[in-house]
């Protein structure tokens, strides 16, 4: 028995610890720098928690994560993903202004961007470092590479309140390819556009930042190509991910599930069917169905927003109302923007720390 109310986020600690130092592990030996992706965690602890094991920075998705994150001591942060109301060029300039020794890239992908945050900075006398984003295969944001990037980056070179530091390219429809080898190869191929971009413009690539890849395809890419990897969901696993990991391919890496639901049983309606108090609104089913931790022949099914059903193969199996049931999340960074906090349990399933996750709710 856990002793927390339900449902609750649980972290186990060890396998956690085990996953950074791994990723960490990996990035070292490959001599690229490790900035992994916060918004699979969201909060602050964790994230210096990286940084103490040798990440070089961070990612955040939002300016208001990145806010946080800075209010927390964190020194060195790229936003991915382009910002585009005068409200938020505001801001950004603002937290750069307000943390001047904060490291602070801007991703990018039009002149539009530019010229605002150019002319924001100019007002508050800052400098902003952008970072250009570019189409990896994924048709989200990003230039595709061609003379329109190039005179973006040459923009932003003119310019005397912006910094051009480097390009991000992320393959994120590769990431969940459920085979190896075509990941790897996709992975590969994705890059090859831009490889010869740097090459037909003569673009330096040692002197830049060139930043990608995620926990899918950190070892498929070619890793000579970035100078750091941001990978997020690793510090986790979810079942989505652990899925497609190949176990006995000696490049791979394997990370466990460290974040799990805990839930309690509140009805069993039938000797086959039991209610738990986990539904949408703890679990996010976007890749899937969570699966049942540990008790094999049961499996969930959604049943509504506060709802989850167990379906029970072994119709004797000894599960009733109030006991405790644990869930692994089929993706994790959906499933954690649920709730409020975190807690760390150790082997013996004790509480060690709880942690506000200080990030949730920050979409702006
Ligand atoms: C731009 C970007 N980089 C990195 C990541 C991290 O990917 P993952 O959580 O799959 O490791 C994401 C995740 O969505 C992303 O959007």
């Amino acid at each position: 028995m856990i002793e927390l109310d339900t449902p609750a986020l649980i972290i186990r600690k060890s396998i956690m610890k085990d996953n950074l130092m791994k990723m960490q592990k990996y990035a070292d030996s490959k001599n690229i720098n490790l900035r992994p992706h916060t918004k699979a965690h969201k909060t602050p602890y964790l994230a210096n928690m990286q940084i103490e094991l040798g990440a070089s920075g961070i990612c955040v998705s939002k300016l208001s994560e990145a806010e946080i994150m800075a209010e927390h001591g964190i020194k060195d942060i790229l936003i991915t993903t382009p910002i585009a109301s005068s409200v938020k060029f505001k801001r950004l300039v603002e937290l750069q202004k307000n943390f001047p020794s904060l490291v602070l890239y801007q991703v990018v992908d039009s002149a539009y961007h530019v010229e605002q945050i150019d002319s924001f900075s100019k007002d508050k006398s800052v400098i902003i470092n952008l970072v250009v984003e570019v189409e990896a295969g994924q048709k989200r944001c990003g230039l595709i590479p061609d003379e329109n990037l190039k005179n973006l980056i040459d923009l932003i070179n003119q310019k005397e309140h912006v910094n051009f530091c480097g390009i991000q390219a992320y393959s994120g429809h590769l990431q969940l390819v459920q085979n190896y080898e075509s990941r790897l190869s996709e992975a590969a191929q994705a890059l090859n556009p831009i490889k010869r971009f740097f090459k037909d413009y003569k673009i330096e690539k040692n002197e830049i930042i060139i930043s990608g890849a995620g926990t899918g395809t950190f070892y498929a890419s070619d890793n000579s190509f970035f100078s750091e990897i941001q990978c997020g969901s690793y510090i986790f696993m979810d079942k989505a991910y652990k899925e497609i990991m190949k176990p006995n391919d000696s490049d791979n890496i394997n990370f466990g599930n460290s974040l799990m639901v805990l839930s309690t049983v509140i009805s069993k309606p039938a000797h086959n069917r039991l209610v738990i108090d986990a539904g949408m609104k703890s679990l996010s089913i976007d890749h899937g169905m969570p699966s049942v931790f540990d008790l094999k022949g049961v499996t969930y099914r959604c049943g509504g927003d506060e709802h989850g059903i167990l379906d029970i193969e072994d119709e004797s199996m000894n599960l009733n109302i109030g006991d405790q049931v644990l869930l692994i999340p089929s993706h994790c960074d959906t499933t954690l923007n649920n709730f409020d906090d975190m807690y760390l349990l150790d082997d013996n399933d004790k509480i060690v720390k709880s942690l506000k996750i200080s990030g949730r709710g920050c979409s702006q």
